[in-house]
């Protein structure tokens, strides 16, 4: 026992006296203490003294975005998290030093004594260090999980962990939601990138060698210890599995055999002692886990033996029929120990603690799941005298964030995740060959690192300077090229003046994260890297095709464009590894965790059947040189969608999404943030849709950028209660004119041009002050009206 939890807080004179003797059961502490017992700080004694209230809030997580340390002083939350687009004191690009700030603030507020004996136990702050500490600016930004797939290494993957372990602790940081352990089945899902592979087996073995390197091993006196941080295998389970690919969606099956797939890696998670477990939002046969009683407590609890804690995901609890984000016993009782509520902690807490009090929650569950938060605190030494976060011995370490040995294994991890599809001999370059090096995607660091980095969605609006530290893929062959005595110049769209002895061509998937990067198909649309690979074959220049994306696509246009085509898949922060390859400074050893699909459609593959490169394939570069049978180039999905057609037939086009806050409503149906789209009859069963505004709700559809007016086939019943507002990034322009006059006229249109909006684009977002119902049984995109005035 290290320090009296509640007595007063104990400062650790020198950080490393604080690591060797353990600051810890240094007597003149205790005794200054005086009063408590040698075990007055284990779990047990501590719940005993702890109120309801007190035990409600180390079961709640809300997001920072939402609670103050003067919050945290008063209710003394168990846990807190940072959600993606959550940083310090509201800036998502906060300096790294004002996570450490935060954190240390967090802390004070969560050990400030209580009066009456109640215990003061410190907060545990989580993050979504999901590949490298990458919600932090100038942090090693690691490949995404899919890349480390194809490495199939698990010593890299402990490295990895364990750098990324020292990068988080040096923010203050206790806990990641990493390693993702998803056995992606559907590559159409918007989270395959964070799936190691379609193979099972893979995902276990390099799932718990993550969990090794997060939290080092049991039995090690490092265990959880100094520059070691908890972990959590998510998302349990079938997240990976769900039909069509859509995130959070319905898995179907028999329950053996989708456990035998999708549950497979945990047994190893846990085995390593991995200290969470997170609950998926998908459903299992028609029941969201969450408030699966069978599956968490029965399976994962019961057969599976996992004893740690099981947190939920962001608001996954209020998805359970009959719950909401702030009113769900369910979960609780189906075996959830940590609600994740990012905004609506207070409403939870009351309800939790009146459903203790009038008996709907037995105590004895309560008790269950914060003993277990308190042991996962317990494990990570923060109940025995640990330090306010600045003080521990990582604490403030700005030279350990980034740091060149951390971006050494992450440049190491970028080579060994190459894989080489095709190679007409072309690879490895040359040395002295001049290179032009075009494509966006070549001097792009927020392209390369995908989703999760900085921000939630990644890409948008950020630049090379929210990445600091960080190689381009185009400053690495760069350096590369001048390092073989030859040179390179950059020409993003291709430099038709200049005739390079080869060309190569960076082109790929914009970021995405989680649903917004669900697909309808395979279908790899974007004619960028396909038209710069062409126009040099046109000019005899050789080519090279570096593809980056989160999953493998349908690329044989551009497989039969390129001389030589890599798989680069988001390297992250250091693309000079990319170059390590392409230079033959390191062989190509990537091989792939996914197979890769033969047509565009996108079903499951996952056999070497419909694959065109099954499992496993990647060529090394003695692989003798093969003739290049060209691939079929046909693809119905890119003639039937030139992506003007946003909502037909009951169905939204494949690059359209519809969301509603943070719901995402496939085919434009479902509930989300005061958003019910529900099927309705205009000629043909279920062709349209009855869209209801709660007050103040949103609805927002994004498609494929361009500069043509919306045509929107509409109908009112009942006109709007208070103000309608659409916007497609400007100014919102106020339709609520439009849509009362439009009050029982049947179908009409509506034709929203850009210059009425103000812009034009991608995104068409409407929002309702009042409650107000549409209907809608076509969209579309139109150039001929593009500068027409808006009508209704
Ligand atoms: C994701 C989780 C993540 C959590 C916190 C959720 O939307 O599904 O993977 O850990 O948010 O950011
Ligand atoms: C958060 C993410 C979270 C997502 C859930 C975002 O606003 O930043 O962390 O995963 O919402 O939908």
């Amino acid at each position: 026992m290290r320090l009296s939890t509640g007595m007063g807080r104990l400062v650790c004179g020198a950080a490393l006296a604080a690591l060797v003797a353990g600051c810890s059961s240094a007597p003149e502490v205790q005794s200054a203490s005086a009063v408590a017992p040698a075990d007055a700080n284990s779990p047990e004694a501590l719940l005993a003294r702890m109120s309801i209230e007190r035990k409600v809030a180390q079961i709640i997580q809300p997001d920072i975005g939402s609670i103050t340390p003067a919050d945290m002083r008063e209710y003394r939350f168990g846990t807190i998290l940072n959600g993606g687009n959550s940083g310090p004191y509201g800036d998502d690009k906060a300096p790294a030093a004002d996570w450490l700030k935060l954190a240390d603030e967090y802390w004070a507020a969560s050990t400030a004594p209580l009066p009456n004996g109640e215990p003061a136990i410190p907060a545990l702050w989580a993050t979504d260090a999901v590949h490298g500490h990458a919600n932090v600016i100038g942090a090693t930004v690691f490949p995404h999980n899919i890349a480390l797939g194809a490495t199939g290494d698990e010593d890299l993957i402990r490295r990895i962990g364990a750098a990324t372990a020292v990068e988080i602790e040096v923010t203050g940081i206790d806990w990641t939601f990493a390693p993702t352990v998803a056995v992606a089945r559907d590559d159409r899902w918007g989270r395959t990138y964070e799936s190691y592979s379609e193979d099972p087996a893979l995902v276990t073995r390099l799932g718990a060698a993550m969990v090794e390197g997060l939290q080092g091993r049991p039995g090690e006196p490092r265990f959880l210890g100094e520059g070691k941080v908890a972990a959590t295998a998510k998302h349990f389970f079938g997240d990976g599995g769900t039909a069509q690919g859509v995130d959070q969606g319905d898995v179907n099956g028999d329950l053996a055999e989708l456990m035998a797939i999708h549950a497979a890696p945990y047994p190893a998670a846990i085995d390593r002692g991995v200290a969470s477990v997170m609950a998926s939002f998908n459903s299992i046969n028609g029941t969201k886990m969450h408030g699966n009683q069978a599956l968490l407590t029965g399976e994962l609890r019961g057969k599976l033996g996992f004893e740690g804690v099981v947190v939920g995901d962001w608001n996954g609890h209020g998805q359970i029929k009959g719950c909401t984000n702030s009113d769900c016993p369910q979960a609780l009782l189906a075996g959830l120990d940590v609600y994740m509520v990012p905004e609506d902690w207070k409403a939870l807490h009351a309800s939790l603690v009146r459903q203790v009090k009038d008996g709907t929650i037995p105590m004895a569950r309560l008790d269950e799941a914060v003993l277990r938060v308190l042991r996962m605190k317990q494990r990570l030494g923060v109940l025995d005298g640990e330090v306010t976060p600045s003080a521990r011995m990582l604490g403030g370490k700005w030279d350990r964030l980034g740091a060149p040995e951390h971006r050494a294994i992450a440049r190491e991890a970028v080579a060994k995740s190459m894989v080489l599809l095709k190679n007409q001999g072309l690879l490895p370059l040359r040395p002295g060959a001049r290179i032009e090096v075009a494509g966006a995607a070549a001097d792009n660091i927020p392209q390369q690192a995908g989703g999760w980095s900085v921000t939630w969605q990644g890409g948008g609006e950020l630049t090379a300077a929210d990445f600091p530290g960080a190689t381009s893929i185009w400053q690495g062959i760069a350096e590369a090229a001048k390092a073989a005595g030859g040179e390179a110049v950059l020409a993003p769209g291709g430099s038709a003046s200049s005739t390079p002895d080869i060309a190569i061509v960076v082109f790929g998937e914009e970021p995405y994260a989680e649903f917004v990067g669900d697909r309808k198909d395979l279908a790899f649309r974007d004619e960028e890297g396909l038209n710069l690979l062409k126009a040099y074959k046109a000019r005899g220049i050789p080519t090279v095709a570096v593809f980056l994306s989160g999953r493998p696509l349908w690329v044989n246009r551009e497989l039969n464009a390129a001389d030589a085509f890599v798989a680069a898949w988001l390297p992250g922060s250091e693309g000079a590894g990319v170059a390590d390859v392409l230079f033959g400074k390191a062989q190509p050893t990537g091989r792939l965790s996914f197979s890769w699909p033969k047509t565009c459609e996108g079903a499951p593959l996952n056999s070497p059947e419909g694959a065109l490169f099954a499992l496993g394939y990647g060529l090394g570069f003695k692989a003798p040189r093969m003739a290049w049978a060209p691939l079929d180039e046909t693809c119905a999905a890119l003639t039937q969608d030139s992506g003007a057609v946003w909502f037909a037939s009951g169905k939204l086009g494949a690059q359209v999404q519809a969301v509603a806050d943070n719901a995402l409503l496939p085919d434009l149906r479902g509930t989300g943030s005061g958003i019910t789209a529900t099927g309705l009859d205009r000629r043909a069963q279920e062709d349209a849709r009855r869209i209801a505004f709660a007050p103040g709700a949103k609805l927002t559809l994004t498609g494929p950028e361009s500069g043509a007016a919306w045509r929107i086939a509409y109908q009112v019943a009942a006109r709007p209660g208070a103000a309608v507002t659409v916007t497609a990034g400007g100014q919102p322009l106020d339709i609520t004119q439009g849509m009362s006059v439009a009050e029982g006229k049947g179908w009409r249109e509506m034709v929203l041009t850009p210059a009425c909006l103000g812009t034009a684009g991608g995104t068409l977002t409407f929002a309702s002050k009042g409650a107000f119902t549409l209907q809608i049984s076509e969209i579309a995109r139109d150039e001929a009206a593009a500068s027409a005035e808006c009508s209704f």
